[in-house]
């Protein structure tokens, strides 16, 4: 099980408020024991990892080395299936750059759903404009789910060679039914990548169940370090790959006009990486497998419920996305009150929330909303927040008239 006080900044006051901790989606609080996990390493055994034999880089590479094998049983996969990043874009950005400008011509079709975050557009954009491919969104229902007969169809095109998505919207908080989507395209051979930047840190996340190509995350979302994160790819696919990028660790030899390539997972991890983070994201998980997904699924969906009967019961606020598959993630509407305003305000009370587009514009356009507001919570937050919220956001109103 898990408790409030595992994450101390949320003991804290800010400018003499009692900290509110609404932008989980943002980036999560760290557990002590993440804290403690990346201070020791910096403390006790700092040293690089892969490079030599002497009594501290033997400790970083066993650690380093088995938060893989903590990353890949949390995933279901092989470890050399995990490759570190520094988080979901990047993984992104390496597919694309590699796979993608390997596989992909002119013409060929890229499917998107119209939700997605700029770290799953941009890059699939700048090979539109390098090698000529196509984009095209699956778009939404009126609730916010993906229309499925849409994407369907999509899908039937014959030149569609990848469908990279997210399992859940860092806007709208529904869980994506990508099973079912990942299955239509496997029919017609096409590939799939699934960015788990925002459902890893509300459901367990199974690639083999999902049966995926690819899936990306970052360690910040699930209460681990900034700065790291995971590109999970399928075996056979990862091995017909180039590398990213070039350097130390990624090599099997040098020579002055020529060079080998390393194996699996080490191919794609060029240069020293980000071993505290490593380490640190290890830590969360054993963090999450002590919580119980099960206890943090049940906690979510009280808050979720929670928050839909109070907020979402205010005249003056619309929530964005109300299918049923919701997390505790909620893109609100104002009457008469700007975002920017109302998160300003909201701040000085110690209430921190996101306000803008949130890295997704095409949404918001789609949406034709310019910018909403934010609460995304995770389980330690409280149905005390959520009531001291509503009061605040009724404050506002008045204040506002
Ligand atoms: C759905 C989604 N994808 C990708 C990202 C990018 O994650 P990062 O900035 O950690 O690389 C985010 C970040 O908010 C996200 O919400």
């Amino acid at each position: 099980m898990f408790k409030r006080s595992d994450f101390p900044i949320l003991k804290q006051k800010i400018k003499g408020r009692t900290l509110v901790y609404f932008d989980n989606s943002a980036t999560a609080q760290k557990p002590s024991v993440v804290i403690k996990m990346v201070e020791e390493y910096y403390r006790q055994y700092n040293s690089n990892v892969h490079r030599s034999l002497n009594p501290l880089a033997e400790v970083v590479t066993k650690r380093y080395e088995e938060a893989r094998d903590e990353v890949a049983e949390f995933i279901n996969s092989q470890r050399e299936e995990i490759i570190f990043t520094r988080g979901a874009t990047e993984g992104i950005n390496l597919v694309a750059r590699t796979w993608g400008e390997n596989n992909l011509k002119s013409g060929d079709i890229v499917v998107l759903s119209i939700l997605e975050h700029h770290a799953n557009i941009v890059p699939w954009l700048q090979l539109k404009e390098k090698l000529g491919i196509k984009i095209s969104y699956i778009p939404l229902q009126e609730d916010g789910s993906l229309n499925m007969t849409a994407a369907k169809k999509l899908l039937s095109k014959k030149r569609v060679k990848l469908l990279a998505i997210s399992q859940a919207s860092n806007v709208l908080g529904i869980l994506n039914p990508l099973k079912k989507l990942i299955s239509w395209a496997r029919q017609k051979n096409i590939v799939t990548l699934v960015d788990a930047a925002q459902s890893i840190a509300h459901v367990p996340v199974d690639v083999r169940d999902l049966n995926c190509d690819f899936l990306v995350f970052s360690g910040h979302k699930i209460w681990g370090p900034t700065g790291v994160g995971v590109l999970y790819g399928r075996r056979n696919i990862l091995e017909n790959m180039p590398p990213f990028l070039g350097g130390g660790d990624m090599i099997g030899a040098v020579y002055q006009d020529s060079f080998t390539i390393n194996e699996l997972p080490y191919k794609f991890e060029a240069g020293t990486p980000n071993i505290a983070g490593v380490i640190g994201l290890a830590s969360a998980i054993r963090y999450i497998k002590k919580a119980g997904w099960k206890n943090i699924v049940v906690q979510e969906k009280k808050l979720s419920d929670y928050f839909m009967k109070k907020v979402g019961g205010l005249k003056f606020v619309k929530i964005l996305g109300t299918a049923p598959a919701k997390f505790p993630v909620f893109a609100m509407v104002i009457d008469n009150i700007h975002p920017h305003d109302a998160a300003d305000i909201l701040g000085t009370e110690g209430i921190i929330m996101r306000a803008g587009n949130h890295c997704t514009q095409p949404l918001h356009d789609y949406l034709k909303v310019s910018a909403t507001l934010r609460a995304s919570l995770s389980f330690y937050n409280t149905t005390a927040e959520i009531d001291f919220f509503v009061k605040k956001l009724q404050e506002l109103k008045k204040a506002f008239k």
